[in-house]
């Protein structure tokens, strides 16, 4: 994998710049794999409390079909902030409450992986 480490912060995890071929993988072994397929999907499924919201995966879902889904909630911000960082890191009311704390290695890897989709186009 090519990854550059390109700050590296006081105690607050390290951003990392995702290369544009690496994205659909680095989702599915940093994102969808460890977290989205264990904790989001389990309210964000077509039976699940968030089946209203603008991320539903079925269940029995691949990361690859994931993927696209993820991509374009990934698109919906407030205020020049996606929700899917907002929402489970609780800096944003959420339903699902606090899933993973804003200084926490979970968060840089998933915005990590927000900023390259924006930055990469449509890979
Ligand atoms: C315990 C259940 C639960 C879990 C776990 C959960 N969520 Fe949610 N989530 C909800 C509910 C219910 C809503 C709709 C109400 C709200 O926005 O708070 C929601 C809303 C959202 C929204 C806004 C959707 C929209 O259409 O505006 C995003 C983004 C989101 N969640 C991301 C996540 C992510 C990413 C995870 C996993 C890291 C996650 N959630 C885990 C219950 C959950």
């Amino acid at each position: 994998m090519a990854l550059l480490a390109a700050v590296a912060g006081c105690g607050v995890p390290p951003e990392v710049e995702v290369a544009c071929s690496d994205l659909q993988q680095t989702f599915t072994d940093e994102l969808f794999t460890p977290v989205i397929s264990k904790t989001c999907v389990s309210c964000h499924n077509p039976d699940g409390v968030a089946q209203a919201t603008r991320m539903v995966y079925p269940v029995g879902i691949t990361a690859a079909e994931a993927y696209p889904i993820f991509r374009k909630m990934a698109q919906v911000k407030s205020q020049g902030e996606p929700l899917v960082l907002l929402k489970p890191s609780g800096q944003m009311s959420h339903a699902g409450g606090t899933v993973f704390a804003k200084d926490s290695m979970t968060y840089a890897q998933f915005e990590s992986v927000v900023s390259g989709m924006s930055r990469c186009g449509t890979q």
